[in-house]
């Protein structure tokens, strides 16, 4: 039986973060995967070339039961921290928008930077983990090829989205034999489904993006807004999916910062024979702004010809267009599992279970889940960093 200080279980961000972290205390280091390639996750990212970490990373832009927790390994590994790690292995980037930072080349680089990091310790890859135990001597993790003793473990096994890649949720299991409490996972940053009546305002508009903002509940997020085929998409919506539960309103600006019914009826005055759908295209989309009208049965009409009635109905359908979605696309597209090992029961220093010594849980595996954006890398280092540099 092979014998390590310590196994790390999934060969994810967090699972690389932590084997690089771990080796500076100059421990034995043992990653195991069940894939035939690491990163998987991180190869496909921000559409290939990885947003790697959000400079505007705070507690707050995370969703957790306890929502402080991650604010201390957050506050010892910070962007910033990643970013000299970036640059001292030349990898160029830019910002994007809203403090996110991509690669200007591939995804890869980052998973190249890992591995180099982590050189010294052992990756054994097409290698599933099946079960941890413990004994007198430490743990025993069973695996595809046999069993591996060790002092600690760290479980990087990441949460249950994109099953095709990889994600098996055997974290949760791992968690709930010893003992640890779940907070229920379902699919977070996913895209939403929508009713056949809304499809078919959105169907004919698929292509059109416009900049919205979205309220719900504490959640307030401006972003690109997507019409396709299946509904309503976009950075906007993924964003407001972490918060949504299933039978909520969600409630839209498609013009913020404009006062639409203010506007169209200080406009009224001396239109003339100008058409609603001209003085609207000023602010949407034309091809919108004439679905919107022919929805509310006012496309033929002259701005001079509406009611205040009518103007007010129309503003409150662009500042505050209410619509109830039917569904996530669940795990097959989420980007990220929201829920996961309580946090009540994890030390936030060094993830380790408060009742099981030498046992730890990073990444997304544990219930912290960062907006879009580059926070959930950020989470994965940060927690890979105070699990390793602890052991
Ligand atoms: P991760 O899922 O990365 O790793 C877990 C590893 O464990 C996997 O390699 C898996 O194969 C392995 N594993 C599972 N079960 C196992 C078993 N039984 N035995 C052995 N190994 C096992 N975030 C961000 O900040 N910026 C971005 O640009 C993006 N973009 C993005 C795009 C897409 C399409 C997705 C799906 C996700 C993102 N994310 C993101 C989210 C980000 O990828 C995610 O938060 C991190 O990868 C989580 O890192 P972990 O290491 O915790 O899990």
């Amino acid at each position: 039986m092979d014998q390590v200080d310590i196994a790390i279980l999934g060969a994810g961000a967090a699972g690389l973060f932590c084997a690089g972290s771990a080796l500076t205390q100059g421990q034995s280091v043992l990653v195991i995967e069940h894939s035939s390639k690491p990163g998987e996750k991180i190869r496909i990212s921000g559409g290939g070339r990885c947003n790697f970490t959000n400079m505007a990373t705070t507690w707050d832009r995370f969703l957790s039961g306890n929502l402080r927790f991650s604010a201390s390994a957050l506050a010892r590994f910070q962007p910033e921290d990643f970013v000299r790690l970036v640059d001292g292995a030349g990898i160029a980037w830019h910002e994007k928008t809203q403090g996110q930072l991509f690669c200007d080349g591939k995804a890869t680089q980052i998973i190249d930077l890992l591995l180099h990091r982590m050189r010294g310790a052992e990756l054994r890859l097409q290698t599933a983990v099946k079960d941890v135990s413990r004994n007198a001597d430490g743990f025993v993790v069973a695996t595809s090829a046999g069993q591996v003793r060790a002092q600690h473990v760290v479980v990087a096994t990441g949460g249950k989205s994109i099953p095709k890649m990889g994600a098996t949720g055997i974290g949760y299991d791992i968690a709930e034999k010893f003992g640890l409490r779940l907070v229920e996972p379902r699919a977070g940053l996913v895209p939403l489904g929508f009713a056949e009546q809304d499809l078919a305002l959105c169907r004919p508009l698929a292509g059109i993006s416009v900049e919205a903002e979205i309220a719900h509940g504490p959640a307030r997020f401006r972003d690109a807004l997507l019409f396709t085929h299946r509904g309503l998409s976009g950075p906007v919506i993924l964003q407001i999916s972490n918060y949504w539960r299933p039978g909520e309103m969600l409630e839209l600006d498609l013009v913020p910062d404009v006062d639409i019914a203010g506007c169209l009826i200080q406009a009224r005055n001396g239109a003339g024979r100008v058409s609603v759908a001209q003085v609207l295209s000023q602010w949407l989309p034309e091809r919108l702004a004439q679905a919107i009208l022919a929805e509310m049965e006012l496309a033929a009409g002259r701005l001079a010809d509406q009611s205040n009635d009518s103007l007010k109905r129309l503003g409150q359908r662009i500042n505050r267009w209410q619509i109830r979605p039917v569904g996530t696309e669940g795990y097959r597209t989420a980007e990220v599992t929201l829920g996961g090992v309580d946090t009540g029961d994890l030390d936030a220093k060094t993830l380790q279970a408060r009742k099981v010594p030498g046992l730890h849980f990073i990444g997304e595996c544990v219930d912290v889940t960062g907006w879009l954006g580059g926070y959930n890398f950020q989470w994965a280092w940060a927690s890979g960093d105070a699990a390793g540099r602890a052991i």
